[in-house]
């Protein structure tokens, strides 16, 4: 009886379950609108072997500025400053050991779940004329003089370029002859709702802004979250790194291939984000979140063969969304604002990932080959987006670590 009671009930709770899932993904008009879900596939992760072979070489980092500097999220050095973009949309100087706000292009505001008013450097450059240029995710892209730390817009988020304004900027690099190089890692969400960009299919672009006719070229389109760029040494090309696809793609500015892209390196045991060249013209690729094909669950890394499963994931979503923002409208409540805002933010996704405890750097020469790799497993650090090198140290920065991390050169 109890069995035959226990089956009638689970088959009722299938066949509930079945209808509810049913209904979120036919019925029309429901947001998130206007976006596609088509399958793809990515190559399988390159083995941890040969060149990529786990080494120990980060381990033991120190961490600077604990429960100091939140969120420190790319890192550029010059002239003795060593300049980040943190939590609260600063962008600050560390000069020794002092941290010096600097510069910054939000609104006061009331903490993090306000981050949108805040503002959130997420990219910067320091050109040879001593310009700092940032992208702040929610602001634009600024050019700073490092001296007065005097700003001006270059491209707003109301700027629409070939029929779709920015949402997300990202990352930012700047050629010799002034123009500027930079990624909108999606054009439908923005970084508070990040969540839904691993969902949703890939409209990352990366983008060109001419300084002398201030107008914006799109270079590639359909990038699955267009994140880190940079210029090879002698400028024949650009990289961006396209995250969710676990690649870097090179675009062609000079010689026959010119205007045209292709995979510059695939498979990488990782989510690529911030992209850094070396005085030999070598790149190291900082992998925000490892992955390992056999670790479980290994869905999160498969998703883009399930259209019907990201479709139905990112309704289910903004469902939730919808109720926590209706729920705010009559009841306001500062429970509920942080609930909003962390429902599809990054730090929401990354405990439901595979938890594998390797921060790996990945060292590319100009042709796209691996030639070294750096890794973590001590557990210390994780969540690493970008380096920096500064005198013997190499300086690891995460948007979700609450510290700066660095590890000194001489063990390598
Ligand atoms: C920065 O401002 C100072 C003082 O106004 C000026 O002398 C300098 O040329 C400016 N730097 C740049 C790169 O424009």
């Amino acid at each position: 009886m109890g069995l035959l009671r226990f089956l009638k009930c689970a088959v009722n709770c299938v066949a509930i379950f079945a209808v509810f899932v049913t209904v979120i993904l036919v019925l029309p008009g429901l947001p998130p609108h206007n976006i596609q879900f088509t399958s793809y596939d990515v190559p399988p992760t390159k083995r941890l072997e040969g060149p990529l072979k786990i080494n120990r070489k980060l381990d033991n980092a120190e961490k600077l500025f604990e429960n100091i500097l939140k969120g420190p999220e790319s890192l550029v050095y010059h002239d003795g400053v060593l300049y980040t973009g943190v939590h609260g949309g600063q962008v600050v100087k560390i000069i020794d050991n002092n941290l010096i706000p600097f510069v910054k292009f939000g609104k006061p505001c009331n903490g993090i779940h306000e981050e949108h008013i805040c503002g959130r450097p997420l990219g910067l450059h320091i050109d040879s004329k001593n310009n700092l240029y940032v992208a702040d995710a929610y602001y634009g892209i600024f050019k700073v003089n490092i001296s007065t730390g005097e700003s001006i817009q270059l491209v707003s988020p109301d700027t629409v370029i070939e029929g779709r304004k920015p949402k997300l900027f990202n990352s930012i690099t700047v050629a010799s002859d002034g123009k500027i190089y930079w990624t909108d890692s999606d054009s439908n969400f923005d970084l508070k709702n990040l969540v839904f960009t691993t969902f949703a299919d890939g409209t990352g672009r990366l983008l060109r802004y001419d300084p002398v006719t201030k107008t914006n070229t799109v270079l590639m389109d359909r990038l699955h979250f267009a994140n880190g760029v940079a210029l090879a040494a002698d400028e024949s090309y650009i990289l961006v790194a396209e995250t969710f696809k676990f690649r870097i793609m090179r675009y062609f500015l000079r010689g026959q291939k010119k205007g045209r892209s292709d995979i510059f390196v695939d498979g990488l045991p990782g989510n690529p984000d911030n992209l850094k060249i070396d005085n030999q013209g070598n790149f190291y690729v900082a992998l925000v979140i490892a992955r390992e094909d056999d670790q479980a669950p290994a869905l999160i890394l498969h998703i883009g063969k399930y259209p019907l499963l990201r479709k139905f994931l990112s309704r289910s979503l903004a469902l939730i969304q919808t109720g926590l923002t209706l729920a705010d409208s009559i009841f306001p409540h500062i429970y509920l604002k942080k609930a909003i805002h962390a429902s599809a933010h990054a730090e929401t996704l990354m405990p439901l990932l595979p938890q594998i405890q390797r921060v790996t750097i990945v060292k590319l020469n100009k042709e796209g080959e691996i030639i070294d790799s750096l890794h973590s497993i001590d557990g210390l650090i994780s969540g690493i987006c970008e380096v920096e090198f500064v005198n013997n140290y190499i300086y690891l920065a995460s948007p979700f670590n609450h510290y700066l991390a660095r590890v000194k050169l001489n063990k390598f």
